[in-house]
C-alpha cells in the first residue's frame, strides 16, 4: 500500500503536514505512500516529530515508572511492608516498556518509503538499554525531543490501543457493533453480483470512501468483500501504524503489545496492566489479488474537497478554529445538502479503545444513519 501526497492550503501544523494520499494498490504487498508534493520541509519536520514521538516512548514511560519508584522509597518502612511487591510490580511494567519501545522502533523501520515518491530519513537506535530497571530513582528524568508535547505521547499510546480494536481478537467486539452494522448496510444496499440498482450503475466497481479510517480495519474488511474501498485519516501517528499493519504483518498475531501498560488508574488486579495484546489477527496480506484497496492521507475535507465536520477533532485545539454542534444540528446540515436520511437508528451503544479489564469503561451512545443523495 502506498500513500500518495495531495495539496494542502491549511497553516495548521497537523493538517498542514498531513495532507497526503495514501494508496493501496490491489497488490496491497507493495503499498507505499505516494506524495504530491506542498511544502516537503514542513512535512518532514512534522514527520520528523512524530517519529520523535514515537522514539520518546520509552524515556517517557520510563519518567513515569520513575516517579513512582521514587515517591514508593519516600514511604515508611512499615508501609512499604504493606506493599512489599510494588517495585517488582514496577519492575514488570519496565519490560513491557521495552517491549512496546521495540514495536514502536519496528513501526518506525518501514517508514522511511511511507511515501511512494518521497523517502523520508531518520535515525533509528540499534539497541535498548535494559539495564538500571531497580535504581531509576537517582537517574534525572530524560527531557522531550523539541516539539514533542504531552499531547503526543497520548497519541502514542492511543495507536497502541487502536491496534487492539481493530487488529486483535479482543476488540472483535467493538469493531461488531461499530464496522459490523456498517458492512451489513452496504452489503445489503450495494450488492456486488446484482443488477445496477438506484444506488449504483455498475455493481462491478462500487467505490466505497472510508473518511477517518484510523487503522484500516473497516476499508480492509471492505475491500476484501470486493468493493473498490478508499480509506481516508490524517494522523500520521494512524498512517504510520496503519502502514506497518497492512505491509509489513504478515504472520497472525506475530506483534505482542502491552497497550494498557501505561493505565495506573482503575486497574482490578497487576496482571490487567501487564496483559498483553497480539496482532494482527487475520493475515492482512490476504486480500484477494484483484483487490481494490487505497489509503487517502490528509484531511478529509482537502483531499475531496469536501463539506464537514463530522467529528470535532480540533476542539480546543491551539491555534484551530473550531465549531462544535449536536446531531440535531448536524442532521439538519446535512439534509440541507441534498442529502435523504433512509435509516437511522439511536442509541447503539459501543466502546472506543475500551480496556475491558478496566473498572472505568467510558461508552457511547452512536446515531447510525444512512443517508442517499440522489443525483440529480
Ligand atoms: C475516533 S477516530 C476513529 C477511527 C476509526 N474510524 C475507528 O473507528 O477506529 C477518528 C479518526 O478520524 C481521523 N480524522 C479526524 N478528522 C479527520 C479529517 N478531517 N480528515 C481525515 N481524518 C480525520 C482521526 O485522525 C482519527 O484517526
Amino acid at each position: 500500500m502506498s500513500i500518495d501526497k495531495r495539496n494542502n492550503e491549511d497553516d495548521i501544523e497537523d493538517r498542514q503536514n498531513m495532507v497526503e494520499k495514501h494508496h493501496c494498490n490491489s497488490s496491497h504487498n507493495s503499498n507505499a505512500i505516494d506524495s504530491y508534493d506542498v511544502d516537503d520541509a514542513d512535512e518532514q519536520k512534522h514527520f520528523q516529530k512524530v517519529v520523535n514521538a514515537f522514539l520518546y516512548y520509552r524515556s517517557y514511560a520510563r519518567n513515569r515508572i520513575r516517579r513512582s519508584f521514587h515517591y514508593y522509597g519516600q514511604l515508611s518502612d512499615a508501609h512499604k511492608q504493606l506493599l512489599p511487591k510494588f517495585e517488582s510490580h514496577l519492575a514488570l511494567i519496565l519490560k513491557r516498556i521495552d517491549k512496546n519501545y521495540n514495536v514502536l522502533k519496528n513501526i518506525l523501520q518501514g517508514c522511511d518509503h511511507l511515501f511512494e515518491n518521497q523517502n523520508r530519513s531518520f535515525d533509528l537506535p540499534s539497541s535498548t538499554a535494559s539495564n538500571d530497571e531497580l535504581n531509576m530513582s537517582d537517574q534525572d528524568e530524560v527531557n522531550p525531543p523539541a516539539g514533542v508535547l504531552s499531547m503526543d505521547m497520548d497519541k502514542i499510546k492511543t495507536t497502541l490501543k487502536q491496534f487492539v480494536r481493530d487488529w486483535t481478537e479482543e476488540g472483535k467486539e467493538e469493531r461488531n457493533s461499530c464496522y459490523q452494522p456498517i458492512i451489513d448496510e452496504i452489503v445489503a444496499r450495494l450488492p456486488l453480483q446484482k443488477e445496477p440498482n438506484e444506488f449504483c450503475n455498475d455493481v462491478s466497481y462500487i467505490q466505497i470512501l472510508v473518511p477517518g479510517a484510523g487503522l484500516g480495519r473497516l476499508s480492509w474488511e471492505l475491500a476484501r468483500l470486493g468493493y473498490a474501498c478508499q480509506g481516508n485519516e490524517v494522523s500520521m501517528y494512524m498512517l504510520i501504524a496503519s502502514h506497518y499493519v497492512l505491509n509489513r504483518c504478515q504472520q497472525v498475531n506475530a506483534t505482542t503489545i502491552y497497550p494498557w501498560v501505561l493505565q495506573f488508574c482503575n486497574n482490578y488486579s497487576n496482571e490487567d496492566q501487564l496483559r498483553a495484546a497480539r496482532f494482527p489477527d487475520v493475515d492482512t496480506s490476504s486480500l484477494p489479488q484483484n483487490a481494490r484497496f487505497s489509503m487517502s492521507a490528509g484531511d478529509f475535507l482537502h483531499v475531496y474537497n469536501e463539506p464537514g465536520p463530522l467529528l470535532y477533532h480540533f476542539e480546543d485545539m491551539v491555534g484551530e478554529m473550531s465549531i462544535e454542534i449536536s446531531y440535531v444540528d448536524l442532521r439538519s446540515v446535512i439534509l440541507k445538502y441534498g442529502f435523504q436520511i433512509l435509516t437511522e437508528n439511536y442509541p447503539i451503544r459501543t466502546g472506543y479503545i475500551k480496556n475491558a479489564r478496566s473498572m472505568l469503561h467510558y461508552e457511547y451512545d452512536c446515531v447510525f444513519f444512512v443517508a442517499y443523495k440522489p443525483t440529480n
